[in-house]
């Protein structure tokens, strides 16, 4: 199938590993122009590079912290100027930090409201007035399987985007008349840095191997395995393209079977 990406601007947040690396990707193998961010000069570089050796895409590397709206804004900016009309966006970056309820202060609180949701609130803005010029686009976020079935430790990133799956259904209405489209994509247990973490800090408080860990962690999914970061990349770079064109106000699962829940 053709994702029919060739020659347009996506933009990919946090995009130096992991499923942001992965999107760029699979974007760039389908033949997009290519504009990726995250907070490390050097680690963006290197991954634009990469991409651009294998592919032989357009890709242009940005330094950028999902935080900081400043710098939100800077990068949508230099992209539209540099590379021209942008047709796809990735919201995505790191997760905010584990913990229980009576651990946090108000100060966690925030600064979770900052990275995950206001960081998507401003990445979208920053687009707008170019999606709706040049006659629509499509916009997706990386979520959680969180949204779906909360988990303990992640009290945080189970509210904040639970936020940002609203803040993409409510758009998906508000926007469809200027053909933009809102989706996000929920992981489930991807093999990425963040997971390999988890992996690493559940295992040696239990006092088993990682590979112990992950045999039986992966053991309980339908699909009996981790998904690869390409796995998630596939779908986001799918999600982003005019070949889910119909597609608005989803909430796509790649889980391999892990949430249970009917809808
Ligand atoms: N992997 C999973 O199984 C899983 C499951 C559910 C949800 N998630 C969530 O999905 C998102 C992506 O996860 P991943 O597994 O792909 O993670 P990853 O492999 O650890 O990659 C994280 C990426 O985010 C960038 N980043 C982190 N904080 C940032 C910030 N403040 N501003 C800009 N870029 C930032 C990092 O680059 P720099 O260090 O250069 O900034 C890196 O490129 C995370 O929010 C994670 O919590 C992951």
């Amino acid at each position: 199938m053709d994702l029919n990406l060739k020659g347009k601007v996506v933009m990919v947040a946090a995009a130096s590993k992991g499923m942001g690396y992965a999107t760029a990707l699979e974007c760039a193998r389908e033949g997009a122009i290519v504009s990726m961010a995250s907070r490390d000069k050097d680690a963006i570089e290197a991954a634009a590079e990469a991409i651009r050796q294998e592919t032989g895409a357009q890709v242009k590397a940005y330094a950028f912290d999902a935080k900081d709206s400043a710098s939100i804004a800077h990068w949508a900016e230099a992209t539209l100027n540099e590379l021209g009309p942008v047709k796809g966006l990735l919201v995505n970056a790191g997760g905010p930090p584990t913990g229980q309820f009576d651990s946090f202060s108000d100060d966690d609180w925030q600064d979770a409201f900052e990275l995950t949701l206001m960081s998507s609130v401003r990445m979208i803005r920053a687009v707008l007035p170019s999606m709706r010029e040049s006659g629509g686009g499509s916009i997706l976020a990386i979520t959680s399987s969180s949204v779906k079935e909360p988990i303990d430790i992640l009290l945080l990133s189970n509210v904040m985007r639970s936020g940002v799956t609203s803040l993409f259904k409510s758009l998906s209405q508000q926007l469809g008349p200027d053909n933009i489209r809102f989706n996000t994509m929920i992981p489930g247990k991807i093999d990425t840095d963040r997971l390999r973490g988890t992996i690493k800090a559940q295992s040696a408080k239990r006092g088993i191997s990682e590979e112990e860990l992950s045999k039986e962690m992966s053991a309980t999914l339908p699909l009996q395995r981790f998904g690869s970061a390409e796995d998630a990349g596939k779908a986001c770079a799918f999600l982003l393209s005019d070949a889910s064109s119909y597609i608005t106000g989803v909430s796509l699962a790649v889980d391999g079977g892990l949430i249970k829940t009917v809808w």
